[in-house]
Parts: structure tokens; C-alpha cells; sequence
């Protein structure tokens, strides 16, 4: 991917419309995430070959709980069958795990092999993959905001001083750089209560293809157009 010079540091991704793929497809909607999970593979491939600092997928909302038990529990079999089957390749290749969401809320054995993978992948150098998992920004800022309020309660922290990076060391995503670059596929517009603190300055672009078709060249053209953008982040160039 020579052409591509100015690359994102930090690339966010919804991986919205396997359902409406599996619609079109006359398919059950569990094989529509399953033709999401092989998008997921490849994009998470390519990220770590051109050197992508870090990656944000958003795989399961707080709110998807409220989908049908059958998706759910479909959901929940291909994030044990993914950490269970990839993790080798994944530390083969230097990549860095980090779950971003409310572990224990999760089945027993998904939460187990997300702890295993992030354990086993703690001390990796390469792409910092973050998947989202029973993740919700309001929650996560709220737990921050509990967080810091039980420090000042018990006298470790003065208010007063209360910096930015205080803040931000409570949040899931800890130690990582701001989402540079958010996509969302299948055309929708909206970011549902993903990284709404990471994304203030992100960039973002929302191509109309179905996750389950988005192609290593489309997300190519996303990055490119991130290329081109002009970052001003509130200021004035030139
Ligand atoms: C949104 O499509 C997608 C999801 C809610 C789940 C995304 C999950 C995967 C791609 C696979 C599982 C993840 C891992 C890490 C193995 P939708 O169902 O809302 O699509 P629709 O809007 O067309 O119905």
C-alpha cells in the first residue's frame, strides 16, 4: 500500500449490515455474521501488514443483548469460535488483544477466552486490536465518572485538579491515541454509543457496502480518503 502516506493511527470500525446481507442472500442472519467474522479476518490482517497503530471493532453493543436469544447466543458462539480458533495466528503476528466493554456481564466461557487472549497477548508490539464486546460509551464514561468519584470520596484524588488524562486513564481504551479514522458500513450515519469520547476529532466516512462485502479495496478507499482530508482539529491551517 505504497500510495497510501498519510495513514491513520487509530482506525474505528462499525461493522454494520450483516443482517441485511444475509436478507438479501435469502440466509439466515447468523450467516450473515459469520461471512462478518471472515471481513473482520481480513481487515484485521491487512491493518497489522500496513501498520496500522491501532484497531477498534465494534462486535457486540450493550444494547444488542436485546436482539433474539437464537442471534445472540449465534453472536456469542462466533466470538468463543474466533478467540479460540485465531489467537495463535494473532500472537503469531505481534498483535496486542484488548477487550473494550463489561467482561463479566458475559457467558463464562466467552469471558474466559477474552481474558486468556488479552493475557497472552499483553507483552505483543504490533497492532493494538481492540474489540468491542458488551461495550457502550455512555457506560464506559459513566464508569470513569464513578471511578474518579470514589477517589475523591476517599481522599486520593482533588477534584480541582482533575486533568484530561485522569480522565481518559479510566476509560477502556486507556493508553491508546484518539480514533483518528471511523468507519461505519451499510450506509447508516450514526456512531450508537461507540468510542463517543475516542471519536471527537475522528475523521469519518461511511461507505454504503454491507460488512460482509466490505472489500480489502474499500478500505482502502476509506484510508485514502482519510489521506486527503484536512485536519484542523478546531484550529486554522495555512
Ligand atoms: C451489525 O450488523 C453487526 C453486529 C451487531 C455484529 C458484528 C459482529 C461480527 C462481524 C462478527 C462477530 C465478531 C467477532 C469479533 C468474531 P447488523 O446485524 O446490525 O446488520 P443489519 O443492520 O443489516 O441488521
Amino acid at each position: 500500500m505504497s500510495e497510501l502516506k498519510k495513514l491513520p493511527r487509530h482506525v474505528a470500525i462499525i461493522m454494520d449490515g450483516n443482517g441485511r446481507w444475509a436478507k438479501a442472500h435469502a440466509l439466515a442472519v447468523a450467516q450473515g455474521h459469520r461471512r462478518g467474522t471472515e471481513t473482520l479476518r481480513a481487515i484485521i490482517r491487512e491493518s497489522s501488514d500496513i501498520g496500522i497503530e491501532a484497531l477498534s471493532l465494534y462486535a457486540f453493543s450493550t444494547e444488542n443483548w436485546k436482539r433474539s436469544a437464537a442471534e445472540v447466543n449465534a453472536l456469542m458462539s462466533l466470538l468463543l469460535e474466533y478467540f479460540t480458533g485465531e489467537i495463535d495466528e494473532l500472537d503469531e503476528n505481534n498483535v496486542r488483544i484488548r477487550i473494550l466493554g463489561d467482561k463479566d456481564g458475559l457467558p463464562g466461557p466467552q469471558r474466559d477466552a477474552l481474558i486468556a487472549a488479552e493475557r497472552r497477548t499483553a507483552e505483543n508490539t504490533g497492532l493494538k486490536l481492540n474489540i468491542a464486546i458488551n461495550y457502550g460509551a455512555r457506560d464506559e464514561i459513566l464508569r470513569a465518572a464513578k471511578a474518579l468519584a470514589r477517589r475523591a470520596k476517599d481522599g486520593t484524588l482533588d477534584p480541582d485538579s482533575l486533568t484530561a488524562a485522569d480522565f481518559e486513564n479510566e476509560l477502556y481504551t486507556r493508553g491508546l491515541p484518539d480514533v483518528d479514522l471511523l468507519i461505519r458500513t451499510s450506509g447508516e450515519m450514526r456512531l450508537s454509543n461507540f468510542l463517543l469520547y475516542q471519536c471527537a476529532y475522528a475523521e469519518m466516512t461511511f461507505p454504503t457496502v454491507l460488512w460482509p462485502d466490505f472489500s480489502l479495496d474499500d478500505y482502502h478507499a476509506a484510508l485514502r480518503a482519510f489521506g486527503a482530508r484536512d485536519r484542523r482539529f478546531g484550529g486554522r491551517n495555512g
